[in-house]
């Protein structure tokens, strides 16, 4: 197939990319770099389009002839989207709008959307696809947003759409190629890698008083590979979706705490890994773990790499590959 990856020198993006090639698609990366990183697209491999997606008459060249669009696109902060709503809005919804009228008028019908967890807001009851979706930050609003736009095409039969929720993406590409590398890192397992090789302050421990066994927040950790996979797989099933939009969590269906990350890690490194424990951190649920159900039933999406020691040693590897990111590589 002919594949169109927004966001493909993304951290998810990239991973899929290298997913899509090693099974024989033609991948066109359209990424305008200003969170990606060229050195995580193999540009002899792919066509690059070096672009906003919000620039229609780019995005209709760049999806010419392509039969299906993969979107990774798009601002990720829950921090930054408490701060600055509106570009999330601008990116992740308008944009998003704008790419689906040049799918349009290059009939690119299969769609399948990067979307999150954080769509569903604060858990009641077990996450399945029907929870109610209250997101609790413009992140969340912004990709439930687009969700909704994405649903109502599809009703018209513009598109033909699978949404995949992600819960909490990890990891680096097992061949040490891949791995992730945010201008702001934010997120716990990058940050206690760090903590422990001492390239960082310790680690804050945001809360220990929640209703949880250890009382620090639970989370399902997906490792970017088995995410990566399931994008491929979600492209195969588009067609035969039983609706012409269908939303799909990714997720093992196992919660692991903050705690017990921080032991991994330890493991892994075999260093400690200084830490503190903070006062909570807002809008942080105590857990969030999905229901996987329908991920096996419609995709036949079994993660690969469901151990969190596993998840943190790709993470780690690629870390001391590159502790500077990408531009260690360069
Ligand atoms: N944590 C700490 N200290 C840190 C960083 C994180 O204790 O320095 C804790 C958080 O409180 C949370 C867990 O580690 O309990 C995981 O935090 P991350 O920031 O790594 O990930 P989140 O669970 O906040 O984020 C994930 C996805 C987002 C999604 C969000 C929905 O990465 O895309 O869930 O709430 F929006």
């Amino acid at each position: 197939m002919k594949v169109a990856v927004t966001g493909g020198a993304g951290y998810i993006g990239s991973h899929a990319v290298a997913e899509l090639l090693s099974l024989g698609h033609q991948v066109t990366v359209i990424d305008d770099l200003s969170a990606g990183h060229l050195a995580a697209v193999p540009e002899s491999a792919v066509r690059f389009v070096r672009a906003d997606i919000g620039d229609l008459g780019a995005m209709t060249k760049a999806l010419d002839r392509q039969d299906a669009l993969i979107h990774f696109a798009g601002l990720l902060s829950v921090g930054g989207s408490m701060k600055d709503p509106r570009s999330y809005f601008e990116t992740n919804l308008v944009k998003g709008m704008t790419l689906l009228d040049a799918a349009k008028a290059t009939a690119v019908r299969r769609f399948i959307f990067s979307s999150t967890c954080a769509t569903y807001g604060v858990p009641h009851g077990p996450l399945t696809e029907d929870h109610t979706k209250e997101p609790v930050n413009p992140y969340g609003a912004s990709k439930r947003a687009f969700e909704q736009v994405l649903e109502a095409y599809a009703r018209i039969g513009q598109v033909r759409a699978i949404a995949l929720r992600y819960f909490n993406d990890a990891g680096a590409r097992r061949d040490g190629s891949l791995g992730e590398d945010h201008a702001h890192e934010e997120h716990l397992i990058p940050l206690a890698l760090d903590a422990a090789a001492g390239r960082r302050p310790p680690l804050t421990v945001f809360g220990d008083d929640y209703e949880t066994p250890d009382g620090t927040c639970l989370r399902d950790y997906v490792h970017v590979d088995d995410l990566a996979r399931a994008h491929v797989l979600a492209l195969e099933a588009v067609d035969r979706t039983t609706s012409p939009f269908t939303p799909i969590n990714l997720g093992t269906g196992h919660g692991t705490s903050v705690r017990a990350v921080v032991q991994s890690v330890e493991r892994v490194t075999g260093m400690k890994v200084p830490h503190s424990v903070g006062p909570r951190r807002a809008g942080d649920p105590p857990a969030l773990i999905a229901v996987p159900e329908r991920s096996r039933t419609v995709l036949g999406f079994e993660p690969a790499i469901p151990s969190i020691d596993e998840i943190v040693e790709t993470a780690w590897t690629w870390r001391k590959a590159h502790p500077q990111g990408y531009s260690s590589a360069r």
